[in-house]
């Protein structure tokens, strides 16, 4: 026991003996997570320069520095003196601790130096320095200002007798006193304790995570960003150094980031948010994003909109909600298609619109988002920049990327998997987000409001948006913690028709089926809702009444409506006979994803209840048929050429027509009252020998397949 307190003892007083010296002028997000990390490991941390102004140039990241030397220069004097006073100096902003004191100055004791400095691939800033370098056998060759450690009066020495301007490099000033031999200080680099975080993976042990450095197969003590992910430090900094925190949400916060939900809020109260859409290519299911839009759970009064439309083909969609639902907005704005708006330039006027109160703008771009989330995301607090998470259905692709190549490409991160299908939930710094996110008013006033942010000679408007968010010491956020919704495929999409999304049954299914789908299809296929109004003529919901709709606008539209006039008619033996005025699905080019729609809805429901039979909905004919008094009010009495048949009302009795139904002969058997979107489904050649009852009043439209196995 004796032996052990001892131990202890001494481990204590040696990271006693540890001061770590920062500069930061700003407390950026950065300067935050390193703070963070280092109370987590007990660090004694003491910033220099916080609040001065910064006299070196931002972009050029190593340029400059000289600020850094004459700070630390002028905090060191009263350290002089101390033999024992281990000092650690280090950048902030890109920086964090993956590890405690003790490992670290378990590292310094072993490299046997007085001063060890950080290591680097590249020679910066003079390049003309190289060959006096020495050649070293593995590990990086050159000095690195970001990070050295040293005995605080070896420390001293060294910047003691620095002379120079803030602007200057400090990088340079360490690299000619390190090969500088008459200097006669012992420098000596090294890459034991800072690690790059391109070279860093993160290994998960139950709950515990622990960072790794491949390369050299050791554990770094800290870990730095570098290239194009910089600041953002890649996903590594949403592990370390603890591991990632579910976070209690609000919905809506004040100026300060306080919530305001749970408080019964006077709506005049709330703050302003604007959302800006960009319609940037032609987008299927348009329409039912803009129903969301209006469901949005936040007062529309203090709700501004601000909508590029780039598309002709939007334009009406666009013009008919601005008509109908402007006014329920505190103010709407619209850059329509003749405007010719480029789409980084429209970005940018969406997000510099109205200075003023709002706190939130939010973002939705392209807005193929969907359904559109009805819970904002909630960037409390120190959240400036947040994208709620949303992904293509049952698909890896989505809106953010988890991590940077570092040449500033995509690159899939260690978590991005249980990241999109939510087996990890919570809030993450991630390097890009795209289509949907919220940025903080007061941040687009302040980090961000320098020039277009959208705008660059080489990337799109995304990656252009997201390099300079970066670049500006702002993170990006994505939360997973609610589902928010999904990415729709834009490929693939036709636009020569009426109502285009008829044809996204392959594209977007889940879509078309949200759209389409009769609600109750569902209960009807577990046999519920299904009706028999006839024997063994079945009767169940299948369409909606915009289905219906759009499938009767898209045959009108089309317009060539004939009696018997396609040749298939003639082939199948007993259909001539009694011919409709109809279009076959084929002449609107429709009959591949009716096929697919007879396969994925009818076939199921076909089995269950023909039970033992077996269908592939092989079709020879669909077709809508219009019936009219003043045209072809009935059908006489036939057999249909099929196994079975379906015939779907596509319209209301009552409203749209009056009479029609079918009746069946051997069974005196009528269906006089057809429901729009129900189908009746019933053998074809044999036995439901049947006829159209006159339609006497208005226009009768039904969809009817003739089905075999
Ligand atoms: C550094 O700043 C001084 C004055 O503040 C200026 O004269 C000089 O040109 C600057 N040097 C560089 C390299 O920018
Ligand atoms: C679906 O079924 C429920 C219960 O029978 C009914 O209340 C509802 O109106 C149906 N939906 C439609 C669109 O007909
Ligand atoms: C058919 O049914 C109607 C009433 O539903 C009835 O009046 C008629 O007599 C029936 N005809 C035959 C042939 O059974």
């Amino acid at each position: 026991i004796p032996h052990i307190s001892l131990f202890l003892f001494c481990f204590l007083l040696s990271t006693e003996n540890l001061l770590v010296l920062t500069v930061a002028t700003k407390e950026t997000e950065g300067f935050t997570r390193f703070k963070r990390s280092a109370q987590f490991f007990n660090y004694k941390i003491q910033v220099l320069g916080l609040d001065e102004e910064w006299h070196g140039e931002d972009d050029k990241a190593a340029a400059g520095g000289g600020q850094k030397v004459r700070l630390l220069k002028s905090a060191l004097k009263q350290h002089a003196d101390k033999e024992d006073l281990i000092i650690l100096f280090t950048e902030s902003y890109d920086v964090l601790f993956a590890s405690g004191p003790a490992e670290l100055l378990k590292k310094f004791k072993q490299a046997k130096s007085k001063v060890v400095f950080s290591a680097e691939n590249f020679i910066y800033p003079d390049r003309r320095l190289e060959a006096k370098y020495p050649q070293v056998r593995d590990g990086k060759r050159f000095l690195g200002s970001g990070g050295f450690i040293g005995y605080a009066p070896n420390l001293n020495k060294l910047v003691e007798d620095w002379k120079g301007q803030d602007n200057d490099s400090d990088q340079l000033f360490y690299t000619n006193i390190f090969l500088d031999p008459e200097k006669r200080v012992r420098v000596r680099e090294s890459c034991c304790f800072r690690h790059t975080w391109y070279e860093v993976v993160l290994k998960f042990e139950n709950s515990r995570v622990r960072a790794r450095n491949l390369l050299y197969d050791t554990l770094p003590v800290m870990i730095h960003g570098n290239g194009p992910t910089k600041l953002q430090l890649n996903y590594l900094g949403n592990y370390i150094p603890r591991i990632w925190t579910f976070e209690t949400g609000c919905t809506v916060c004040d100026e300060d980031g306080r919530s305001l939900t749970g408080y019964k809020v006077r709506t005049d109260l709330l703050p302003f948010i604007l959302i800006g859409i960009f319609i940037e290519q032609p987008t299927p299911f348009f329409s039912q994003f803009l129903k969301r839009l209006q469901t949005l759970h936040y007062p529309k009064k203090r709700t501004q909109l601000f909508i590029h439309n780039h598309e002709e083909h939007h334009r009406l969609q666009v013009d008919t909600f601005v008509k109908e639902h402007g006014k329920e907005y505190h103010a709407i704005k619209v850059i329509g298609p003749d405007e010719q708006l480029e789409n980084a330039e429209a970005r940018h006027l969406g997000i510099m619109a109205p200075h003023g109160l709002q706190i939130w703008k939010s973002f939705t771009c392209p807005p193929m988002v969907k359904p559109f989330p009805t819970i904002f995301p909630s960037p409390c607090t120190h959240r400036q920049v947040i994208a709620p998470l949303v992904s293509r259905h049952g698909k890896l692709w989505s809106n953010f990327w988890g991590a940077l190549s570092p040449e500033g490409y995509y690159a899939r991160s260690e978590d991005y998997v249980d990241i999109v299908q939510r087996r990890r939930v919570g809030i993450w710094n991630v390097p890009y987000i795209s289509n949907i996110y919220l940025i903080k008013g007061k941040t687009l006033r302040s980090e961000l409001d320098q020039g277009n942010l959208f705008q660059s000679s080489k990337l799109d408007a995304d990656m252009a948006f997201c390099q300079n968010v970066r670049d500006r010491g702002v993170f990006m956020f994505l939360t997973n913690r609610h589902s928010f919704g999904h990415i729709l495929s834009l490929e693939n999409y036709e636009t020569t028709h009426l109502h285009n999304d008829l044809w996204q049954i392959f594209s977007n299914p889940e879509d078309w089926e949200e759209k389409y789908i009769h609600e109750n299809y569902t209960a009807a296929l577990k046999g519920k809702l299904v009706e028999m109004p006839c024997p063994d003529v079945y009767w169940f919901p299948i369409f909606t009444d915009t289905a219906c709709d759009e499938l009767v606008e898209e045959m009108e539209n089309f317009g060539q409506w004939s009696a018997g006039g396609n040749v298939d008619n003639r082939i199948q033996g007993g259909y001539e006979n009694v011919p409709t005025i109809d279009i076959h699905m084929n002449q609107i080019r429709f009959e591949r994803e009716w096929y697919k729609f007879l396969l994925e809805y009818i076939a199921p429901i076909t089995e269950k209840l023909y039970p033992g039979y077996y269908t592939k909905t092989q079709f020879e004919l669909a077709f809508v048929v219009r019936y009219r008094p003043d045209e072809q009010p009935s059908l006489v009495p036939h057999h249909d050429a099929s196994t079975f048949t379906i015939n779907i009302a596509l319209n209301h009795v009552g409203i749209d027509y009056e009479g029609g139904g079918c009746r069946f002969l051997r069974y005196n058997c009528s269906v006089r009252a057809p429901r729009k979107g129900w189908t009746l489904m019933h053998p074809g050649r044999l036995t439901h020998y049947h006829e159209g009852l006159p339609t006497t009043k208005g226009t009768r439209y039904i969809a009817v397949s003739f089905l075999d196995p």
